[in-house]
């Protein structure tokens, strides 16, 4: 199990002290939202910040694009070398081709599921991804209500993906926390995401120790 602390949720006054914090308390990944003010309403950080962000931190980048015209924006992304680069199936009209483009940067592509979108928009695309990232919450903004309608789509997908016997992670995003966490590890994700379950506690490591699953 992976832990992805979400920098939105981070003070930005001190971003660097609050990613080494993330860092020595066990984080995994960071996860980075980029939003445009079209596909969802609001804005966050663009590259120019997270071109600092790459440089200084010892995490792998998980860049998560909520953004419109997706393939006008990839470019901006790929000299950062992130371990993923997530964009929204519902945000691009050709989900293969730019799964291979990202791919073809030695870049794991992922695509990213809204609360509503069926499973099925995957069907034709497993073999082309190596991440999907359903969402937990309407993306945009961070600390909303998690949307437990997810477990049913982790359980599918893991089923999806066991059946092809593919290397597919599933990542969940959105309102995780220390009581959701292990029923979503057990209903089958690999990455879980958290934000202000982190950020706005006052022992990062403790917080996300309670994020792994123990048994
Ligand atoms: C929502 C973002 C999330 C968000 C998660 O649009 O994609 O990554 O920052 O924040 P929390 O964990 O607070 O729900
Ligand atoms: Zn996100």
């Amino acid at each position: 199990m992976y832990i992805a602390p979400s920098l939105l949720a981070a003070n930005f006054l001190r971003l660097e002290e609050e990613i080494r914090a993330v860092e020595d308390a066990g984080a995994d990944l960071l996860h980075i939202d980029v939003m445009d003010g079209h596909f969802v309403p609001n804005l966050s950080f663009g590259p120019c910040v997270i071109e600092k962000i790459s440089s200084i931190s010892k995490l792998p980048l998980d860049v998560h694009l909520m953004v419109e015209n997706v393939s006008n924006f990839v470019d901006l992304f790929i000299p950062l070398k992130p371990k993923f680069i997530s964009f929204h199936i519902e945000a691009d009209a050709h989900p293969i081709r730019l799964c291979e483009y990202i791919r073809s940067h030695n870049i794991h592509p992922a695509i990213v599921l809204n609360p509503h979108t069926s499973l099925s928009a995957l069907k034709h695309l497993m073999e082309f991804v190596d991440m999907v990232l359903l969402m937990s919450v309407n993306p945009g903004f961070g600390g909303q209500k998690f949307l437990p309608l997810v477990y049913e789509k982790i359980k599918e997908l893991r089923q999806m993906i066991d059946e092809k016997n593919a290397k597919i992670f599933i990542e969940v995003d959105g309102g995780v926390n220390g009581l959701n966490a292990s029923d979503l590890e057990l209903a089958g994700a690999d990455i879980l995401v958290a934000g202000s379950y982190i950020f706005s506690s006052n022992d990062y490591k403790s917080a996300i120790s309670s994020l792994k699953l123990e048994f």
